[in-house]
Parts: structure tokens; sequence; C-alpha cells
């Protein structure tokens, strides 16, 4: 008798834990739609930030939104517009609190709870200034059920961009390069050709789609003559700077020309709504930023290619660490093959002020590549 008893406890016990992770874990799987939704317009939403939204209905219909390009329409209203009718009493998965103001479009807090959305999940409040916690709160004073922080690793580093210039004004910045196996960027008497191969490449043009804004130094606009355009994906062009000066004529033109300080560069991007800045070379300039530590992820293309000596461009030119004790080192948070090439993520090992303890992953398959025409960066 005894014995039965206790089964029948345990049972009980056991029944009721797995409705709450059942719970869990549709919120996890219902957010990380939402962050796929999001992934897909990566490159098309600054400088608002890329959100997705999710709604399920009672009678477990999915309506899924994304933002819309600036001046469009927010995630949350997307989805609702496709849901219609079927949003009351719905359930709602949205990777940013939903927004309090008024801007070019309404309040998503107040679309949500006129729509009679019963329940919302979201993955991270807002550090806007504008919204910071206004939305949940308007939700919840209105009787919505609202829980926080589902994913919210995930979310970190898919919108560390945006939050990083939410919370200090300054865009997040990217470095990229293209090298050999021995680290190697550009051949000793300066001709020039791709070290990487065409996925590598398209990658990279990826990359530049989904920054606002794209760095050189003067040094590779009088080497390459680069036009800094995306090519071979979707996606919009960014702001060309040029650190020094553009000749005249320079296929990059018209540019911004900066001549000073990098952090001053970096408050007056911030201050133009970039969000992302991609520092594509050459060695002087990634290594002004690299040792001033100004760099938040790195994005190094391998390719299977040894110049074998130490007289060709390094990755990074002037003085290094001058100890082992004081060598970089970072984290591999992304390792993924190109072609016959391999794109290495690195990041800053410990916990960031904007992506928290987990590091940038990559989010999103790479898309398919065009074999580009050959041509000039
Ligand atoms: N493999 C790759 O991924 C890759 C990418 C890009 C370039 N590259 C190669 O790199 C080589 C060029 O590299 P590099 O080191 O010679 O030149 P660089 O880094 O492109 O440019 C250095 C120049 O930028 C200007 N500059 C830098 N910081 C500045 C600041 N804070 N304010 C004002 N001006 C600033 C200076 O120009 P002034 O000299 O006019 O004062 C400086 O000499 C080329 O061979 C190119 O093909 C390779």
């Amino acid at each position: 008798m005894k014995v039965r008893m206790r089964a029948r406890t345990r049972w009980r016990f056991a029944r009721r834990v797995s409705v709450t992770d059942r719970m869990h874990v549709d919120d996890a799987e219902r957010m990380q739609q939402a962050i796929e939704a999001a992934a897909a317009v990566r490159a098309d939403t600054a400088p608002n930030p890329w959100v997705g939204c999710v709604i399920v209905s009672a009678a477990g219909e999915v309506f899924t939104g994304a933002t819309e390009p600036p001046g469009g329409r927010h995630a949350e209203v997307v989805a609702l517009d496709a849901a219609r009718d079927a949003a009351r009493g719905a359930t709602a998965w949205v990777t940013l609190e939903p927004c309090a103001h008024t801007g070019r479009t309404g309040p998503c807090a107040d679309a949500l709870i006129d729509a009679g959305v019963a329940r919302v999940v979201v993955a991270l409040e807002d550090p806007d200034r504008r919204v910071s916690g206004g939305g949940i709160e308007r939700l919840r004073a209105a009787g919505v059920e609202v829980a926080v922080g589902t994913q919210a690793d995930t979310v970190r580093a898919q919108l560390a961009a945006y939050l990083k210039h939410r919370t200090t004004g300054r865009p997040w910045v990217v470095l990229k390069v293209g090298a050999s196996l021995d680290g190697r960027t550009a051949a000793p008497d300066g001709s020039s050709q791709w070290i990487t191969g065409g996925a590598a490449r398209a990658d990279a043009h990826r990359l530049r789609a989904e920054s606002d804004a794209i760095v050189v130094g003067a040094g590779t606009v009088r080497a390459d003559d680069p036009s800094l355009t995306v090519r071979n994906v979707e996606g919009k062009d960014p702001l060309r700077v040029v650190l020094g000066s553009a000749p005249a004529g320079s296929k990059v033109l018209p540019a911004l020309e900066f001549s000073g300080e990098l952090t001053d560069l970096l408050d007056q991007l911030g201050q133009r709504g970039v969000l992302q800045v991609l520092v594509e070379g050459g060695a002087t300039v990634l290594g002004a930023f690299h040792r001033a530590g100004l760099v938040d992820h790195y994005v190094l293309y391998l390719a299977p290619v040894l110049f074998g000596g130490d007289d060709a461009r390094p990755m990074f030119a002037g003085p290094g660490a001058e100890t082992i004790a004081d060598v970089w080192r970072g984290a591999i948070t992304g390792l993924t093959p190109l072609g016959g090439d391999v794109r290495v993520d690195l990041a800053p090992v410990g916990p960031s002020a904007v992506t928290g303890p987990v590091p940038v992953v990559r989010i999103g398959d790479v898309p398919p590549f065009r074999d580009p025409a050959s041509g000039g960066a």
C-alpha cells in the first residue's frame, strides 16, 4: 500500500513538471522561429533593430512577422496584420520588447493590447531609452501576461550591433580580413589578386550588406582602387569611409574621408545611425583598430595558401605584443567551410557589456552564391 501511494505521488509530481517543461520548450521553439524570421531581415532594417515575431492563435494557427525597412511596420504589427481576429486570446513571441513610443509607426505594445493578445513572451528588454521596460509595463498594466528572457543569449548575440549602439552610442565594430594560412594579406611587390575563393568573397559581401559603413585606409585605396559596393548578394551599399584621403577619380568616391582619432570616427558614425561598421583593411588600419581594443568581432577568411616568408604584408602592421603574457586571446565562435577556404569567427574573451556571457554566434545559413566576375574589391 505504502509503495503504491509513493508511486502515485511521484507520478503527479512528474506530470506537473512536464507541463511546465513543455511550456518552456514551446516558448524556446517559438522564440527560435521568431529569431529565424529576424535573421531573414538582418540587412534591411537599420537603424531600426531586426526583430522577429510569431503569433499562435488559441486554435493553433501560426503567424510570423519581421521588421520591415525603415518607415515600414514593426515585426509585431506584421504578424498581427496576418493574424487579424485570430490574435484574440493568442500568444506572441517577440525577440525584442515591443515599443511603447510613437515613432514613424505607433506603439507595438498598444497594437498587441488592442488585438486582444493574452500572453507575450519577450526575449530581451529594449535598452533604447524611449522603451527600456515601458513596453512590458504597458502590456502588464493592460492585463496581458508577459514572460521575459526566453532565448535571451541568442537574441543578445543576434542584436549585438543594435544593443551596442543604443547603450554606448558607437557602432559594433567587425574587423574582416582575407589571408593566407600563414597570416599574410598582400604580396610584397603590391601585385593584387584574390587570396580567397568565390564562396568566401560572396560571404564577405553579405557582411558588407549587413553593415552600415565600411572603413578602409588610404593605402588600400591607392593599391587596389576598390569600389566597396555590395555585389553577388542582395543588399544596400554601406557608407564608404576612407581613413586619410582618396585620390581624385578613385572608385570609392564619393566617400567620407576622415583623418583623426578612431574613437572620434566611431562617435561620428554612431551619431549618423551606423549600427555596424566593417573594417576591411589594410594592415595599418587593422593594426590600429586591434591595438586600440576597438574591435567587437573578428572575421578571418583563411585560404589554403602559404606565402612562405616574412616579407608579404601581415594581417596587422605596427608593433604587436612584446611578450607572450601580452598576446591577445580570443574565443573562436564560428568555423565555417566556404569552398576551399574557411571562415573563422573570433570574439574577445570574457563577458561583454553588450552580448553578455555568450559570445557572438552566426545565425542562419550561408546563402547560395554566384561565382563573382573577377574585379576589384
Ligand atoms: N587581404 C585583405 O583582406 C586586404 C584588405 C585590404 C587591403 N589589403 C592590402 O593591404 C595593403 C594596404 O595596406 P596598408 O597597410 O599599406 O594601408 P591601409 O591600412 O589601407 O592604409 C593606411 C593609410 O591610411 C591612412 N590612415 C590610417 N589611419 C588613419 C587615421 N587615423 N587618420 C588618417 N589617416 C589614416 C594613412 O594614409 P596616408 O598614408 O595617406 O597618410 C595610412 O598610411 C594593400 O596591398 C591591399 O591590397 C588586403
